[in-house]
């Protein structure tokens, strides 16, 4: 490959990415970097390279999905590891990027978590982020290095376009995911329609208003993540209740699908549920599941990126 150096470079997998991190080694046709993570019987983490990186760009694949504080402190030592042998760039591939959400404070004496997880990323020497559809677009001002936030919206569309009815518009479950609906809306050649949603708290949220027109319309309701599926909960009562059709399609980027999120989405008028590979499915058996790769879309990144090429088109 042209373009950095003599374009060597090697793939490590964290354990919370691993077997994503594997379907992107296999588009270049190589193997995984060699390495070993154990824990401690108190809980620590250790990370080993088993292979050397001087002189090598390394790509770490970790998403810092939960137990988000586990993994957050894996990929921190996995890169502690590559800058210690002499790595030449260390890019953090981090698929599905926790702690997004806290990017300002609501209140006084509040924490901003997502500068704080930039600032930890920084002081262990990755150069590079790579992310997918995070949370604010605003959180790459945290960093002082290049990040490079991709989208899986095209990849999305293309694999649920086939399913939708006609006339289904898209809705934004709030007004934080309005530009993305617009999004899926303009490749898909349709409207949008945006909710207005109050957080009561972690768990709770309340639909307010509704903004556009459902009324006998089946429906794509899409958001970045679906957590504990609450908001989607709360969105396709509010959708029904303004007579959509019983027609519902549910589209994410990150399925966290922690407990409960099943039952939230397992309503007889959801269709058919579609998330990405950005964090691995714990979710087994359940037929209206449906999970798309993003190995070809982080593959082409690294690609581009190895060769000095614009990440334009995948962004
Ligand atoms: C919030 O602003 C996010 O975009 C998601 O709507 C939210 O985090 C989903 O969480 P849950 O599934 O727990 O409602």
């Amino acid at each position: 490959m042209p373009g950095k150096g003599d374009g060597d470079f090697l793939i490590f997998a964290g354990t919370a990415s691993a077997d994503l991190a594997a379907s992107i080694a296999r588009h270049f046709g190589v193997g995984l970097g060699a390495s070993s993570v154990d824990h401690f019987p108190d809980g620590e983490v250790s990370v080993k390279l088993d292979e050397p990186v001087r002189g090598r760009e390394v790509f770490i694949v970790q998403a810092t999905s939960p137990p988000v504080n586990d993994h957050l402190v894996e990929l921190l030592a996995f890169a502690d590891a590559c800058r210690r042998a002499s790595a030449k760039g260390i890019t953090a591939i981090v698929p599905y990027f926790g702690y997004a959400r806290a990017d300002k404070r609501h209140g006084r004496r509040e924490s901003i978590s997502a500068s704080m997880v930039a600032d930890l990323l920084q002081a262990v020497g990755i150069t590079h982020v790579v992310t997918v559809d995070v949370h604010t677009q605003q959180l790459e001002g945290f960093f002082r290095i290049p990040v490079d936030s991709l989208t899986a919206v095209p990849i999305l569309v293309d694999a649920l376009r086939d399913r939708l009815q006609k006339g289904a518009v898209v809705v934004s479950p709030d007004a934080g995911r309005v530009r993305m609906a617009t999004e899926f809306a303009h490749r898909l050649q349709t409207s949008v329609v945006v909710l207005h949603k109050r957080r009561e708290s972690g768990t709770e949220t309340k639909v307010t208003h509704l903004v556009g027109e459902v009324r006998g319309r089946a429906c794509l309701i899409i958001d970045d993540m679906i957590s504990t599926g609450g908001t989607m909960a709360e969105s396709i009562e509010a959708l029904l209740n303004a007579d959509a059709s019983p027609e519902i399609i549910v589209a994410a980027t990150h399925g966290l699908l922690l407990d409960g999120a099943r039952e939230h989405l397992s309503h007889k008028s959801v269709r058919k549920v579609f998330v990405t590979d950005t964090v691995a499915s714990i979710e087994k058996d359940w037929p209206q599941l449906q999970i798309i790769s993003v190995a070809p879309l982080i593959a082409g990144a690294i690609q581009r990126f190895m060769t000095d090429g614009s990440l334009s088109d995948l962004c």
